[in-house]
């Protein structure tokens, strides 16, 4: 006898990028600088009022956000990493037998979060290229569809929809069918013509814009993503969040972190550098890694990508294999780009 759901058998567990005591790890898409400066400050300070519960509003921190943003307040959420505000968006947004549509593949997430919660998932094959189909994505919504996400740049593809794409596809999708635009790696796109959700469509009612603090700012291990929505979307979410689940160091660290945006963006551009040296060389053995706007590129490797992935650990370099479909690959720093390429080359 089973004392939980008997569908959780056939539900894939969450991979995450191995960490091997002394390997490289290029494997989970984090910027390999370490915290920003002045975060590990904030966080040994704040760790002094742990005892505490954390402010459940995330007041100040929402108000930074805010004024960064040039939002209000009233329409930003925070939470336990970009991941919890997709569980919290599912949650908000589907009763049983609702559709939630996205590409695939896409971020693993999706998928695990759609199955526990009450949606129906409907995946849309990704082009020929990598990238979302959108036209396709258009056509799979029906009367049922109550969430879109498009995935801008794609994880783990790496590739990105532009403005002209996103414009059409936004004019189709229904006033009453929530999008939401998952930027966690936005800050690395360098292609004007890939729009920045929040400037473009942010005004759209239907439009929710998630953003986080893992990656271009260093902050993964602390799990801090925020959203930006209408109000009535962003209360919804705020709703129903795991009380105080945005911890007190958590929120001194994004505090500090946002305090120190010239140095992420310094490190940002070296990740950017890295990326078209990498890339440019790769394609020299691999001419189909499709463009990428990420932090990260994308190897379709297909069926040889386990035994790809298992050469890298070999040569001490940890990279992602999603087997039958592809391999993903972290930028990191010079020398560690270098491990890697002393595997391809
Ligand atoms: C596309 C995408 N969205 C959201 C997330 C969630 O990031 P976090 O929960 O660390 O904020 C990730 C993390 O890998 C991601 O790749």
């Amino acid at each position: 006898m089973s004392l939980t759901r008997p569908d959780l058998d056939a539900l894939p567990a969450y991979v995450p990028g191995r960490s091997v005591p002394g390997a490289i790890k290029l494997a989970s898409n984090e910027v390999p600088y370490g915290p920003l400066p002045g975060v590990v400050e904030a966080v040994t300070a704040a760790v002094a009022g742990v005892h505490r519960y954390p402010d459940m509003g995330v007041t100040e921190l929402r108000g930074r956000l805010a004024e960064r943003l040039g939002v209000d307040p009233e329409r930003i959420a925070t939470g336990c990493g970009s991941v919890a505000l997709f569980e919290h968006l599912f949650r908000v947004t589907c009763l049983p037998g609702d559709e939630a549509v996205y590409a695939w593949r896409s971020f693993e997430a999706y998928p695990i979060i759609g199955a526990t919660t009450a949606a129906t998932s409907v995946r849309v094959p990704n082009t020929v290229t990598h990238g979302h189909d959108l036209d396709a994505m258009a056509a799979a919504i029906t009367e049922r569809t109550r969430l879109v996400i498009v995935c801008n740049p794609n994880n783990p593809t790496g590739t990105a929809v532009r403005k002209a794409e996103l414009d059409a596809f936004l004019d189709k999708v229904p006033d009453n069918v929530l999008v939401a635009l998952d930027e966690a790696y936005r800050e690395f796109v360098t292609d004007p013509a890939v729009p920045d959700g929040l400037v473009e469509y942010g005004d759209r009612p239907n439009v929710v814009v998630l953003r986080t603090m893992s990656k271009a700012w260093g902050l993964a291990g602390l799990r801090i993503g925020y959203l930006i929505g209408a109000p009535a979307v962003a209360a919804a979410v705020r709703k129903v969040i795991t009380p105080f689940s945005t911890s007190l160091p958590a929120q001194a660290a994004a505090l500090a972190a946002l305090a120190a945006e010239p140095e992420m963006l310094r490190r940002v551009d070296l990740v950017v550098t890295e990326r078209s040296r990498v890339v440019e060389a790769v394609r020299k053995v691999y001419p189909d890694v499709p463009e990428t706007q990420a932090n990260f590129f994308w190897l379709p490797l297909g069926d040889r990508s386990a035994e790809f992935a298992a050469a890298c650990e070999q040569a001490g370099v940890i990279v992602r294999a999603f087997q039958g479909d592809g391999v993903r690959v972290t930028i990191g720093t010079p020398s560690e780009n270098d491990a890697f390429l002393s595997v391809v080359l």
